[in-house]
């Protein structure tokens, strides 16, 4: 069956603003993330704490990240790529982050200057740094189903180094179809094979790392449409944390050919129609994103804003 409820990682403001060619003011990224707090987000992936000439969207982490300070009950992850990022996020109170590999050769250089192995071992300290300190700690996993440059991904390669990340001891893996090539069938022979391997999704949104190892996330762009549908398929599976971004902002400046992301809005209506639990309000999400839109200048792509927001 499917999860009863499942969290949303809403990553609008990090993923989403990252690939905006306009830079957003800082007070507008600030009421964004509120926003999304009011309509029942648990979790707001806030910024990164990456070099500010690899991602000038987000070059804004230290003016940010203090805006926030007085919201309450909600997750605000931030991305750190290495020991600098951490230490900035953890000066600034950031009490969860996430660090991002790649499951492709070709990402890996583009994305972080590294081999696939040389950014895990750029993680693997700040991982180890970030729990000691008893911070959360999440580990995204790029090109997990096509790599733009390598075209398909073998399934083996991308179980090996969520093994690695695992091992690490991050809480929580999310799986990133970068590009949005998967189909659903990927999708059920990579959690079948993690499964195998010993990483099997919960059928709960855990709140912190299970006894087995960590509680797996998908974080699927819709480049082709499929975004929904995949989701469905890792639910199939027992995955109950699902990444996507209000209003489907996003993208991915290092990746030739990501879109957006998932839009929250699309999830949250096949979900509530499946009578899975989200805690959030679709109206008030709907508002923020048309607001949003506003702010960037152009329609949401988002199916469902549009036909919510009548326009
Ligand atoms: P590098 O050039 O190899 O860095 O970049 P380095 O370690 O050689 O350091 C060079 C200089 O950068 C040094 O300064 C460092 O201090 C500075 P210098 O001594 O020359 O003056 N530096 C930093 N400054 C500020 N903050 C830092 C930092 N680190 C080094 N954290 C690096 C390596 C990892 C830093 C770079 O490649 C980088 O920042 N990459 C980030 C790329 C990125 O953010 N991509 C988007 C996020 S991933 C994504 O979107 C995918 C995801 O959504 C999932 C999916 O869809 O698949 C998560
Ligand atoms: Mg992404």
């Amino acid at each position: 069956g499917l999860p009863t409820r499942v969290r949303i990682h809403e990553v609008g403001p990090r993923d989403g603003l990252q690939n905006e060619s306009a830079i957003v003011p800082v007070e507008v990224k600030a009421e964004f993330i509120r926003r999304l707090a009011t309509a029942g987000l648990s979790t707001v992936e806030a910024t990164s704490f990456v070099h500010p000439k690899w991602v000038p969207q987000l070059a804004d982490a230290e003016e940010l990240y203090p805006r926030l300070a007085d919201l309450e009950g909600v997750r605000l992850p931030v991305l750190v790529p290495n020991a600098r990022g951490l230490e900035r996020a953890s000066a600034l109170g950031a009490r969860e982050v996430a660090v991002f590999a790649s499951a492709t050769e070709s990402f890996a250089k583009a994305n972080l200057n590294r081999t696939v192995d040389g950014a895990l071992e750029m993680f693997e300290p700040v991982v180890a740094r970030a729990k000691s300190a008893g911070l959360r700690v999440r580990g995204y996993l790029s090109m997990c189903f096509g790599d733009p440059w390598e075209g398909p991904v073998p399934v083996d390669q991308v179980v090996r180094v969520c093994r690695a990340l695992a091992g690490m001891g991050c809480d929580e893996l999310s799986l990133g179809d970068t590009i949005g090539v998967a189909t659903p069938g990927h999708v059920h022979a990579l959690l079948t094979a993690l499964g195998t391997a010993g990483l099997p999704a919960s059928g709960a949104p855990a709140d912190s790392a299970p006894p087995g190892g960590p509680t797996l996330a998908v974080h699927f762009h819709d480049t082709y449409g499929q975004a929904l549908s995949n989701t469905l398929a890792a639910l199939q599976h027992g995955v109950a944390t699902v990444d996507a971004s209000a209003g489907g902002l996003g993208g991915c400046p290092y990746a030739k050919s990501a879109t957006g992301n998932l839009a929250t809005e699309d999830l949250v209506w096949m979900l509530h129609g499946l009578g899975v639990e989200t805690g959030v309000d679709l109206a008030r999400l709907t508002a923020t994103s048309t607001w949003m839109a506003q702010r960037l200048g152009r329609p949401s792509p988002s199916r469902t804003v549009r036909a919510l927001a009548g326009a």
